[in-house]
């Protein structure tokens, strides 16, 4: 009979097995994957295990802190802040193409990752959230896109450049069943059941040159944008939401005076894998209010539009 029970057992026998007293380390990236992984093993191994949180300065709104305090509080993880957020955008300063940015950050990460896991003494693995699509996925279109959105959570090609050995307790599960894990092991349903969320974060939701301000600006619309979600009760209808800022300031009026600000578009989509996407058809009623309160509220904005375009031919993301 297979419930996820039996399978949490038998994963947790094949860790131990597989580790024995060795240490491991863990990228955690705050994503549902590479959390229930982390969560797995440390039940497995306990502190033999260490997380290692890479915060490149682009999470949303007191979103690392969430993370990293729900890791710490809640499961008595060891799990260091790598807040390396000055040095990423130190970096990003005044790069505006998409790639670049990604390179950058891919790149970077790495580094990050690398010189906390030296400071574990004797790691001999690694952990990665690894599910079964992403083992077929790297095995049939090698080196196409698929593997390219992946291979910044992926860690591509790290284990073999630090000598370390790979522990990927997912790779037999798919998607909703890492969900029914993540249950299993005491995660709260509202972090099982969040959009996901791209390993370059708001850089590629920040078109052009990324900013401090805009950064800040972004943050605080994208955060209205998710809790009119929330209050319409929309949130687990949609695949992902979220507030590009866009490079164009507009004219706007407010009491008796003009304002100069940002523009800000709204997304949305329905998708069932992310490779294809329709937009999703909010009422204009709810696109209004939204657009109301994130320009009240959000001093820097002055304008917000709607992207109804699907994919293809548009990506779900800005960049
Ligand atoms: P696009 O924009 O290509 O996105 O339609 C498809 C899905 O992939 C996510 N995405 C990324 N995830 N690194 C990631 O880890 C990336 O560079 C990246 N680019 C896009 C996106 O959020 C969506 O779920």
């Amino acid at each position: 009979d297979w419930t996820m029970g039996a399978y949490r057992e038998e994963a947790i026998r094949k860790i131990r097995e597989q580790v024995g007293d060795k240490k491991v380390i863990c990228a955690l990236s705050g994503g549902v994957d590479s959390s229930v992984a982390a969560v797995l093993i440390h039940e497995a191994i306990g502190d033999q295990l260490t997380c290692v949180y890479v915060d490149h300065g682009l999470m949303r709104l007191n979103e690392s802190e969430q993370v990293v305090g729900m890791f710490r509080e809640h499961y008595n993880l060891p799990l260091i802040h790598a807040d390396e957020s000055e040095l990423f955008l130190g970096k990003l300063e005044g790069v505006s193409d998409p790639e670049t940015k990604r390179k950058i950050i891919g790149g970077l990460f790495i580094d990050v990752f690398q010189k906390y896991a030296n400071g574990i003494d004797g790691a001999e693995f690694l952990a990665q959230g690894t599910l079964y699509p992403d083992v077929i996925e790297s095995v049939s279109f090698s080196g196409g896109p698929s593997v390219t959105i992946k291979s910044h959570h992926n860690v591509g090609g790290l284990p073999e450049k630090m000598g370390l050995k790979l522990v990927e307790p997912l790779r037999e599960l798919f998607k909703d069943e890492v969900r029914a894990l993540g249950h299993e092991l005491g995660l709260p349903a509202s972090f099982i059941g969040r959009h996901p969320f791209p390993g370059p974060g708001l850089a590629i939701r920040c078109p052009g040159e990324i900013t401090r301000e805009k950064l800040e600006i972004l943050r605080k619309a994208d955060a209205v944008f998710i809790d009119q979600i929330r209050k319409h009760g929309l949130y687990d209808d949609i695949w992902q939401a979220f507030v590009a800022i866009l490079p164009v300031k507009t004219v706007g009026v407010m009491g008796d005076g003009r304002t100069y600000d940002f523009a800000c578009a709204l997304r949305a989509v329905t998708s069932v894998d992310g490779m294809t996407a329709d937009y999703y058809p909010f009422t204009h009623d709810f696109l209004g209010e939204t657009a109301t309160r994130i320009i009240n509220e959000v001093k820097g904005i002055n304008r917000c539009t709607y992207d109804i375009t699907s994919k293809p031919p548009g990506t779900i993301e800005w960049e």
